[in-house]
């Protein structure tokens, strides 16, 4: 109630402010800072690392000085700017109020260019303001948007270990820090990358220049994620089986994410397929625990990817797989609904059907995708808005062919798209080799696999992209 009553009373604001603003020497500055906005964008563009001082240039030269200075609009300017921090107040709060006219659109497009030019993302308006709308949802939307998909880049310490281990790297936290960065710095990533999951190390650390990493994607207006669980533990008594913790204290670190400017979460059950497992408990334990963590999540105001990953370990048959996938994928919604986890606020990470990585027929990709489709449909309700799959073990190339032929499957009800972590990394990693001398090669192989899972986005993938 206090939230619509706020609504209402900005809407009368911004109602007011559009018609007492409304004659045509507002609509020419309008005009004018529109182009404004257009150079320093360039400027932007040409000098990245400069942003701080097209910033204060901006606050110096346009933000409101010159523009909202004008001599016969006073009135109607104090309530531009009236809008401008309430509009600014509610986004930053999590809270884009209800608009559904083209006023607002009129009015939120032009903060959204000025906020651009301070070169905080996180002020980016670009989003249509429409009736409603939610905070979370479109998150959630914004993640899987046409086209592009997510980095996931939360390799925990000793699993980034293990990695630099391939390419004789000793994993310091300085060398983490110098690939990562290499990673999130790669000019046009956010053309197929829309969001990114960190690791907490990396959410809290800064480049060699100084600029927090945060703010290297927040540039990009790729949004930034992290993972919250706290990796797989034995399950006690049942031998081979995994659990995952992390859930104590969540709520604390969930809250002291979002202050740090996290979006959205990931937290990752494992399930193992072998000879008498899973077991039915193991898939709800972890059922469990990802649904609880789900609702913590989005009471925090953070979009939760819930990721109940199938391994591939094993030798198992495709058809094995798929019964595996079906009813780890019925607990945990059972667990979600049981929960009452909002399913437009969260997207899924699931793992593609499949056979084994060791079993002597290895499935096409138009069986993975067809086998994957029918198992997703028979578990994953229409209103979660899409599903991003891991790689789990594929070779970069595969991955991206199975995502294609997933999209070339008409009547889908969510959006089918990427959260590869080896797929889209490995070439990376290789081309990186620890040498600062080859962050461009790496960051140009790391283009070319967002480029490829971009194409797969819309089925329009082909190997003649390699
Ligand atoms: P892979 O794509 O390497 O499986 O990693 C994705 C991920 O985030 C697993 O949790």
């Amino acid at each position: 109630m206090a939230r619509f009553s706020r609504t209402l009373a900005l809407f009368v604001v911004v109602f007011g402010a559009f018609i007492t603003a409304g004659d045509t020497n507002l609509d020419a500055k309008f005009t004018d800072l529109l182009g404004k906005i257009g150079t320093v964008r360039e400027e932007m563009n040409c000098e990245r690392a400069d942003v701080g001082s097209v910033a204060t240039k901006l606050n110096a030269a346009a933000q409101f000085g010159d523009f909202f200075s004008c001599e016969r609009n006073g009135r109607a300017m104090f309530h531009f700017q009236l809008c401008f921090n309430a509009f600014l107040d509610a986004y930053l709060n999590g809270e884009v109020p209800i608009h559904t006219t083209t006023i607002a659109q009129w009015l939120c497009g032009s903060i959204g260019g000025l906020a651009e030019i301070h070169g905080f993302a996180r002020f980016r308006f670009y989003a249509t303001v429409e009736s409603g709308m939610n905070s979370l949802e479109e998150t959630a939307r914004a993640l899987v948007a046409p086209g592009k998909g997510i980095l996931a880049a939360d390799e925990s310490t000793p699993t980034i270990t293990k990695r630099f281990k391939s390419i004789n790297v000793e994993s310091t936290e300085e060398y983490r820090r110098d690939y990562r960065a290499a990673l999130f710095s790669a000019q046009g990533l956010e053309e197929s990358i829309s969001g990114v999951i960190l690791f907490d190390e990396t959410l809290r650390q800064k480049n060699r220049e100084g600029v927090p990493m945060l703010q290297l994607l927040q540039e990009q207006g790729i949004i930034p994620g992290i993972k919250v669980d706290k990796s797989t533990k034995p399950l006690a008594f049942f031998p081979d089986e995994k659990i995952t913790e992390g859930l104590d204290d969540l709520r604390d670190r969930l809250n002291e994410y979002r202050e740090l400017g996290a979006k959205f979460t990931k937290w990752r059950a494992v399930i193992t397929i072998g000879a008498n497992i899973p077991t039915e408990f193991c898939i709800k334990a972890n059922a469990h625990a990802l649904a609880r963590y789900a609702a913590l999540s989005q009471e925090a105001g953070l979009v939760p990817i819930v990721e109940p990953e199938v391994l591939m370990n094993g030798d198992h048959s495709i058809e094995r797989c798929y019964s595996v996938t079906e009813l780890t994928l019925k607990l945990v919604f059972e667990e979600l609904f049981q929960h009452r986890v909002v399913l437009e606020q969260m997207l899924l990470k699931a793992s593609m059907v499949i056979s084994g990585k060791d079993a002597p027929a290895q499935s096409s990709a138009s069986a993975v995708a067809e086998r994957t489709i029918a198992c997703l449909k028979h578990t994953v309700p229409a209103a979660v808005p899409g599903i991003v799959f891991l790689s789990g073990g594929q070779s970069d190339v595969r991955a991206t062919e199975n995502l294609n032929e997933m999209n070339r499957i008409d009547g889908v009800p969510w959006q089918l798209s990427f959260s590869y972590g080896r797929a889209l990394q490995s070439p990376a990693l290789n081309a990186w080799g620890g040498s600062p001398a080859n962050v461009g090669s790496a960051q140009k192989a790391l283009l070319h696999r967002a480029k490829c899972n971009s194409a797969a986005r819309f089925g329009k993938y082909s190997s003649g992209m390699e």
